[in-house]
């Protein structure tokens, strides 16, 4: 891309840069002029407050959206108007550091040239925004292109989010989000990759690499905030915001993994969750933030909390008040405080009082002085301007990757095989009125996105020249439809505001008006394909049952409906496999593959753990994914090797078109020193296959990755009693004992 040379001919190179050392001296002669109020300053993240337009606060007018005092009409109608607080005086003064939600380069240039040149120390300022899955090219959402089960999918899709983002003024990013997720019910299961902590490290890695490119001092890279530390997919029956109460082991073997990838990756900031575990809210929370971030993982990063989140440990009730939170909060390990005012409040009489030592303030403070030292931020203040924002958004380059990551996190659940792939020819009824939106497909989290920039599912249907019509909702025309179509395409699901924050559900099945279109729809007779949006697993047994079809389209992005329409004519073949397990019920919920076995696991008998009123099994299991055409999995061998075990076995193209199949490994132990899991994800890997061709797959598994914490948190390594697993998904496969 031509802007981007242009723009880094104007740079210093990587090496001109500081190094560590250098970084540490300046820094240290920063602190010894700066003032308390400095200090604290640079520790205080702003968010633009929203002015002028409304007597109530922001929060109150979202309220009174959410509580219907307001329509959504009229409530963007007051944002429209409303004006955007900066405390601009409070800048000046050197009382701010940072700014979250700034996503456009003239506001965050303008803000940084106060910081710069009107404060007394000239202390840049660091921008941060959620770039989740993409800036204004939106990629597929985290659990969707967790399907695809590439890290380099993975990592370029991050690069291109971080050079959109960049070109708008964004100097780090609050993501990956390495929550593992075990339970459907809660909404941010579609900001991560799923319920296996391998996946979600492997994920995070990947995005923490393509986040901060190799330097991250060079103008398109952007610093990684890994969140949110820790545990936060583990909140209780699924609910938002809700306690964590995990054991140590659990915690050690199936969460913290995947935060620890991102710190060997380099990630240069950790957010802190919201929720306790066990007792201790996360932002205060010594033993993760210094313990074991520090001193275990040696990160020499900064944190940052979630928003506000230090004030509500007063609501938590483990903090008397403001003072008492901010204190625990930087004693504990917290540097930087996201929009609660806590430390710019309190924290200068804290150590006037001696309650805070000033060295632990410096200490936040050097922190985040050195992730501006080395984004070259105070070289480079200003790493962006229009005209390089002008030519970032939206090139071929970037939608042609925003088509391929939707076409790879694309999962066929089922196929009976009378009708996928369409053949051009093939009258296609259109039900389902999210079929005609563009904006749904942006997903949560998409807030540098334009959601009319989606190409949406009748649009892609449209380039592809397919003989469509489209009813929407209209169930009165199904009789219509059904004489003059093929084929009956029903778009079902959940809309973007379903998912993502603030978002759990406690039924997870289909609404009810969706399904009773859905029966109508087979009361025809026609075949129907039912396309599924949405950003969790949904329970849909009458779905997987009565269907000829079932598309998993979650939500995809700028090429959405170019992705669906090529799947669905057979132009891909698709790919993807589940990161998640899909539940008959919400009931089952949390359901996961890697459950613990129990002495009476579920069977036929009465007295087994089980459900009276549920299958056993799951609709769709963990790594489940179809394609047009078949593997087969033959030869499976399993041998000791130096470092570990290697695990061989044969896959087969035997269908007629080319595939990919995502190949997976699993292990457990019969009998150990703590009861562990039916089967564990060891390794992955993605093959091509022609047809008729067969690949001879290799995983080589170090004993150190295959271990556990017994009851007394030594970590065990033996691989005594050991069971491998190899197939194509975590159901199917092949097995063979050490
Ligand atoms: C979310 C974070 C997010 C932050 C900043 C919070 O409500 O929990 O994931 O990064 O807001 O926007």
């Amino acid at each position: 891309m031509m802007y981007q040379k242009a723009f880094y001919d104007g740079f210093l190179k990587g090496e001109d840069f500081m190094g560590a050392e250098e970084i540490g001296k300046k820094i240290d002669e920063l602190l010894k002029k700066m003032t308390l109020e400095e200090k604290t300053g640079q520790l205080r993240q702003c968010g633009p407050s929203l002015v002028g337009a409304f007597e109530v606060s922001f929060e109150e007018l979202l309220d009174m959206m959410f509580d219907g005092r307001i329509s959504k009409e009229e409530f963007d109608r007051l944002m429209g108007t409303a004006k955007q607080d900066f405390r601009e005086e409070d800048l000046r003064a050197g009382r701010i550091g940072s700014y979250n939600g700034i996503g456009d380069a003239e506001t965050a240039n303008r803000l940084q040239k106060i910081a710069v040149e009107e404060t007394r120390l000239g202390i840049p300022l660091l921008f941060g925004y959620d770039v989740i899955h993409g800036f204004r090219t939106v990629t597929p959402i985290p659990l969707a292109e967790s399907c695809a089960w590439e890290d380099g999918l993975w990592e370029r899709t991050a690069r291109l989010a971080a050079e959109e983002a960049t070109a708008a003024g964004v100097h780090m990013t609050f993501a990956p989000m390495a929550d593992v997720a075990k339970d459907a019910r809660w909404g941010r299961v579609s900001e991560g990759a799923g319920e296996d902590v391998l996946l979600n490290a492997h994920y995070g890695a990947s995005k923490v690499r393509g986040f901060q490119g190799k330097e991250l001092s060079a103008p398109d890279a952007m610093a990684a905030c890994v969140k949110h530390f820790a545990a936060y997919g583990a909140v209780e029956a699924g609910r938002d915001y809700n306690r964590v109460d995990l054991s140590r082991q659990k915690l050690y073997e199936e969460y913290l993994p995947a935060y620890k990838a991102c710190i060997e990756a380099g990630a240069r900031a950790v957010m802190p969750a919201f929720n306790d575990i066990n007792g201790v809210p996360c932002s205060v929370n010594k033993e993760l933030l210094r313990d074991i971030l520090r001193e275990d993982w040696g990160f020499d990063g900064m944190t940052v909390s979630d928003a506000n989140a230090i004030a509500e440990c007063v609501t938590h009730g483990i903090a008397r008040d403001k003072k008492d939170a901010a204190k625990q909060a930087i004693l504990a390990g917290m540097d930087m405080d996201m929009t609660s005012d806590s430390y710019h409040e309190e924290l200068i009489s804290l150590v006037e009082s001696g309650e805070v030592d000033e060295k632990i303030l410096d200490e936040a403070v050097s922190h985040i002085l050195r992730i501006k030292f080395e984004l070259g931020l105070f070289e480079h203040p200003y790493r962006t301007g229009a005209e390089r924002e002008r030519e970032a958004f939206l090139t071929p380059e970037a939608r042609k990757l925003a088509l391929e990551a939707a076409e790879k996190s694309i999962v066929l659940l089922k196929n009976d095989g009378r009708i996928l792939p369409l053949k051009k020819e093939t009258r296609i009824a259109v039900f389902g009125s999210m079929a005609e939106s563009a904006g749904e497909n942006t997903g949560a989290w998409a807030v540098g996105a334009h959601p009319e920039e989606c190409v949406s599912l009748l649009e892609g249907l449209q380039n592809e020249k397919a003989d469509v019509r489209f009813y929407g909702e209209n169930m009165e025309q199904i009789k219509e439809a059904a004489e003059s179509a093929d084929v009956l395409l029903a778009v079902l699901g959940e809309h973007k505001e379903e998912s993502g924050e603030a978002a759990s559900r406690a039924d997870i099945g289909l609404h009810a008006e969706q399904l009773s279109l859905f029966e109508e729809l087979v009361a025809t007779e026609k075949p129907v394909i039912v396309l599924l949006m949405n950003g969790r697993p949904l329970a849909i047994p009458e779905i997987a049952r009565k269907a000829s079809a079932v598309i998993e389209g979650w939500q995809l992005g700028t090429e959405a409906g170019n992705a669906y329409a090529r799947i669905l004519f057979g132009e891909t073949n698709p790919s993807g496999k589940l990161t998640v397990t899909f539940p008959y019920s919400s009931g089952q919920c949390p359901m996961y593959y890697a459950h613990i076995n129990t002495g009476r696991p579920g069977g036929k008998s009465k007295f087994t753990s089980k459900y009276l009123d549920t299958p056993l099994e799951p609709v769709y299991p963990f790594g489940f994914g179809l394609s047009y055409t078949e593997f087969s999995y033959d030869a499976l061998s399993v041998e000791k090797s130096g470092a570990g075990v290697t695990i061989r076995i044969s896959v087969k193209n035997v269908g007629d078109i080319p595939g990919e199949e995502v190949v997976q490994c699993y292990y457990s132990r019969r009998t150990a020193k703590r009861v562990g899991p039916v089967r564990k994800l060891a390794a992955y890997q993605k093959l091509f296959l022609e047809p008729g061709e067969t690949e001879k797959v290799v995983f080589e598994l170090k004993k150190e990755d295959l271990g556990y914490y017994d009851k007394d948190m030594n970590y065990v390594t033996d691989l005594e009693d050991m069971v491998f697993y190899a197939g194509t998904n975590s159901q199917d496969t092949l097995e063979q004992a050490l």
